[in-house]
């Protein structure tokens, strides 16, 4: 097998576990949260897909390290609205509409400076980053501790507070174990 195939599948992998973790992260937090059984559906399937409209972008893009041009930012936020239309025909409104708006921010600073969705999107928006935060990733070189990362998101005032709390004391009383 060739090596650009090899970093391909690797880069469709890191993908998909991220999202499988994410919406591990996500499921607890929508049950301790006390959702109704439609939205955990709604939050857990929005988290496991929310990225599935970077199989759209050009995977070199996805693979570089550090921080991208503005040119190179502006095209990786398409995966957003890739990922809506690709579900469009398969999934509910609600999931679409998180992995539509799964970068919004409650400050307004996200892709489409929305500062009111779901209560699901906003548990996929933080179980994300958290993600990203925890785990290697090609463009994230430094690996925060559960602590640090909780932190690090309680700076920034895009993320519900309330639910930054319960994710943090989720793993401090080691009650639930989230990957
Ligand atoms: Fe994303």
């Amino acid at each position: 097998m060739q090596k650009k195939n090899i970093e391909s599948f690797e880069m469709m992998f890191s993908t998909m576990e991220h999202g499988i973790r994410t919406g591990r992260t996500a499921y607890y937090l929508a049950l301790e949260e006390g959702l109704t059984d439609v939205e955990v559906y709604n939050t857990v399937f929005g988290a496991v897909l929310h990225d599935i409209g970077k199989f759209n972008l050009d995977e070199h893009i996805l693979s570089i390290p550090g921080r991208l041009t503005e040119e190179q930012y502006a095209y990786v936020k398409n995966h957003a609205a890739f990922g809506f239309k690709l579900l469009s025909n398969s999934f509910n409104q609600d999931i679409q509409e998180s992995v539509l708006h799964h970068h919004e921010r409650l400050d307004g600073s996200g892709y489409m400076h929305k500062k009111e969705f779901s209560i699901c999107t906003k548990i996929i928006a933080i179980a994300d980053v958290y993600d990203a935060l925890t785990n290697k990733r090609c463009y994230q070189q430094k690996v925060f501790t559960h602590q640090e990362a909780i932190a690090e998101m309680k700076k920034n005032n895009g993320f519900d507070r309330r639910l930054l709390d319960h994710l943090e004391c989720m793993m401090d009383d080691n009650k639930k174990v989230i990957v």
